[in-house]
């Protein structure tokens, strides 16, 4: 049985913005105070976690000068080292100074884009300082209202042109980070460029240096497109590119909720967290980065709540993978699995050597299939769920 207590092994990780998000919404101010990141980084490390991210602006508010920045920053290394939690990612605010309304890579204004550009090398800096060696992209402003108001093709053009730009940085500077583009449909745009991990994937291979560009895929920005995570997070894994994940929590298609993880579509969460711990070579896991929550406490919680909620991530993934462990264990599993001819989908369907000719000559393989004969028997797909099903409530 797995322990439900997290520790630094479990690699979990939060945002310096999801516990410190305040609960400012459209229509309603904020509901709780500003959290200090330094209290920030000594509570996630009482909890179990073992990292903590941040926005270039959560940590150094926009505007500091050297001075205060200087001190921000040594106060949140001094809490690191106090604590010994480390920064696996860091990433650069693109959305909040109305400089970025019309996007930060790919604004139509030219001069917004050079000064979005420092911004992000500026942090890049600080994130290798740190020791990050991930670099997320979330382009929340890239996008548009009005279609005839944004040449997409040309947008692509700048983004990819940035995003090259900041690779070359990085690779010279020896800063050994990987770039990890986050998907998302809309909010805040209307709608924003890559907005799935299928459209940022095909992005990636535009890159001059793809090979250091992946994706950090969230939990309900795929659901938001009705889509679903765990073939999203299979196909990046297929592609190599899964560099880091955003864990969380939503209920379909409707506005960005950001919920705690497994707070949403709870069975595709035990398909997740089974496909990242089973889903690799021989049963172990299939990812071995961070496990990084992006939730936002919600709107109704004090301040002990929001603590409570950060500790329900991991208690909650900690479930799953106690769960999920004991799916693929049981017997009874492995013989649904195999009556549903599961393993049978990793035998390569032409054999060894053979060749399309080969196959051409095979008449078994046509000529004398019988179709309606192999249309017969039925597939045993329900049973296979209904055992997830039971696993996942606790009832086997
Ligand atoms: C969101 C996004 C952000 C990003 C973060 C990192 O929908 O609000 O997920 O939380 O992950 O800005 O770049
Ligand atoms: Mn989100
Ligand atoms: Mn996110």
């Amino acid at each position: 049985m797995t322990s439900l207590r997290p520790t630094r092994a479990d690699r979990f990780s939060f945002g310096l913005w999801t516990v410190g998000w305040q609960a400012r919404d459209p229509f309603g101010d904020g509901t709780r105070p500003a959290i200090d990141p330094v209290e920030t980084v000594h509570r996630l490390a009482e909890l179990g976690a073992y990292g903590v991210t941040f926005h270039d602006d959560d940590l150094i508010p926009f505007g500091s000068d050297e001075a205060a920045r200087q001190h921000h920053v040594k106060r949140f290394r001094a809490a690191l080292e106090e604590t010994g939690l480390v920064v696996p990612m860091a990433t650069t605010n693109l959305f909040f100074h109305p400089v970025f309304k019309d996007g930060a890579l790919t604004s139509n204004d030219r001069s917004i884009r050079r000064y979005a550009l420092r911004k992000v090398m500026r942090n890049l800096d600080l994130a290798a300082e740190f020791g990050a060696s991930t670099y997320v992209f979330w382009g929340g402003r890239e996008g548009s209202e009005v279609d005839a108001a944004k040449d997409v093709r040309s947008a692509l053009d700048r983004y990819r042109e940035g995003l090259d730009t900041l690779a070359q940085y990085v690779i010279d500077r020896g800063y050994g980070l990987r770039f990890a583009l986050e998907p998302k449909p809309n909010e805040p745009r209307g709608d924003i460029l890559l907005p799935t991990i299928g459209h940022a994937l095909a992005f990636i291979s535009t890159l001059e240096h793809s090979e250091m560009v992946g994706l950090n895929p969230e939990v309900g920005h795929e659901q938001m497109s009705n889509l679903n995570f765990v073939h999203g997070i299979s196909q990046a894994l297929w592609q190599g590119k899964l560099f880091h994940i955003d864990l969380n929590g939503q209920h379909g298609p409707k506005f960005d909720q950001d919920l705690v993880f497994g707070h949403g579509d709870l069975i595709s969460a035990f398909g997740l967290v089974d496909l990242l711990e089973h889903g690799g070579p021989g049963g172990g896991p299939a990812y071995d980065g961070p496990r990084h929550f992006d939730y936002k406490p919600l709107r109704t919680e004090d301040l002990d709540d929001v603590w409570r909620s950060a500790a329900a991530n991991m208690r909650t993934y900690l479930l799953l993978k106690e769960r999920a462990a004991a799916f693929r264990a049981d017997p009874e599993v492995l013989e649904a699995l195999v009556a549903a001819r599961v393993p049978e989908l990793a035998v390569p369907t032409l054999a060894d050597g053979e060749t399309y000719a080969d196959l051409l000559a095979d008449r078994s393989a046509f000529e004398d299939f019988d179709a309606d004969a192999a249309a017969v028997e039925g597939c045993h797909f329900g049973r296979v769920d209904q055992l997830a099903i039971e696993h996942l409530m606790g009832a086997r």
